[in-house]
């Protein structure tokens, strides 16, 4: 199995990376990608925090570890929400001590017009996918700095974190704001705590119910078939799990760009350089990021 593999080896820089007997934290770890890192994480010998907003999930997944005799903390947590991240980092680092791995998932989509999508959901989106990851290293970065050991923050951001789209504008722009708080943070950590690793993660289509979930002005018809398209384009993509798996033996390598679809992120990596290095203007696609598959 894959933590066998990675349990005890050295990494070419030095870092220590096996990752057994340490704590991996996990927020949106109620289902999809979140669930699928957890259970990778499990496999290679980790406790576990698991945090999301949905109660009831997170108690039938918290269920599912015990049954497998992991060490398992779960913890309804809103990201949005600073006191709440902050209330179950205290309770995660008194139970486990700084966690070894800090991953940064919890998200949501969000469909429709710029112009008609109301303020709140504007306020929401950026509260979860851009605040949540923020409030989650400023409850947990002091303790793993402090710790000295080494360890890994990931922040779950996407291909689309890279590229455009009419019609999905607040998931475009909270991704990439995303992408550049994680490189920023890369920066800043290198300096003051090498032993921690910073990750951005780029997923393509993973299939989980995001676009189920996702707020979407469907009484618009152009809104409702985009949001139909990437459903469907989601239903065929990898698994929770697979992608699950693929982030955290990636994470465990120490790099910075991953993606459980190496291929699709160098080529909107690529499609984006291009576009910048000629000014080009800006050009809607059907699924920019996808085309590359
Ligand atoms: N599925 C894909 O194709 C895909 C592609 C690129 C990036 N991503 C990113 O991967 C991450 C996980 O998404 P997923 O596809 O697994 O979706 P998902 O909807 O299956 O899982 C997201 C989880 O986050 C939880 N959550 C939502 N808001 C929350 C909050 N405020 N506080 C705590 N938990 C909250 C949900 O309850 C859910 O369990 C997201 O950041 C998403 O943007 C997904």
């Amino acid at each position: 199995m894959a933590s066998a593999r990675r349990a005890g080896s050295i990494q070419e820089d030095g870092l220590a990376e096996g990752l057994a007997g340490g704590t991996a934290v996990v927020t949106g770890a109620a289902g999809g990608i979140g669930l699928g890192i957890a259970r990778a994480a499990a496999d290679a010998g980790m406790s576990l925090v698991i945090a999301d907003i949905a109660a009831d999930r997170l108690a039938a997944v918290e269920k599912e570890f015990r049954d497998r005799g992991i060490d398992v903390l779960a913890i309804v947590t809103n990201t949005a929400d600073a006191a709440s991240v902050e209330r179950m980092a205290a309770q995660a680092i008194e139970r486990f001590g700084a966690p070894r791995l800090l991953v940064n998932n919890a998200g949501v989509e969000m469909m429709g017009d710029i112009w008609e999508l109301p303020a709140e959901q504007w306020q929401r989106i950026i509260d979860i996918n851009v605040l949540g990851p923020v409030h989650g290293v400023r409850a947990f970065a002091p303790a793993m700095i402090a710790a000295g050991t080494p360890s890994y923050i990931a922040n779950i951001t996407s291909i689309g974190g890279l590229g455009m789209s009419g019609g999905q504008a607040p998931y475009i722009v909270s991704k990439h704001a995303l992408l550049s708080f994680t490189e920023c943070l890369y920066l800043e950590l290198a300096e003051a705590a090498p032993h921690i690793k910073v990750s951005a993660v780029l997923p393509g289509p993973v299939a989980t119910r995001i676009f189920t979930d996702a707020v979407a002005l469907t009484e618009k018809a152009h809104i409702a078939q985009a949001h139909d398209q990437m459903e469907a384009v989601l239903a065929q993509g990898m698994s929770g799990d697979d992608a699950g798996r693929k982030i955290v033996d990636q994470i465990v390598e120490g790099r910075f760009w991953i993606s459980p679809h190496p291929e699709m992120m160098e080529g909107a990596a690529q499609s984006r350089a291009a576009y910048l290095a000629g000014l080009h203007t800006p050009a809607q696609r059907v699924r920019p990021s996808y085309q590359s598959k």
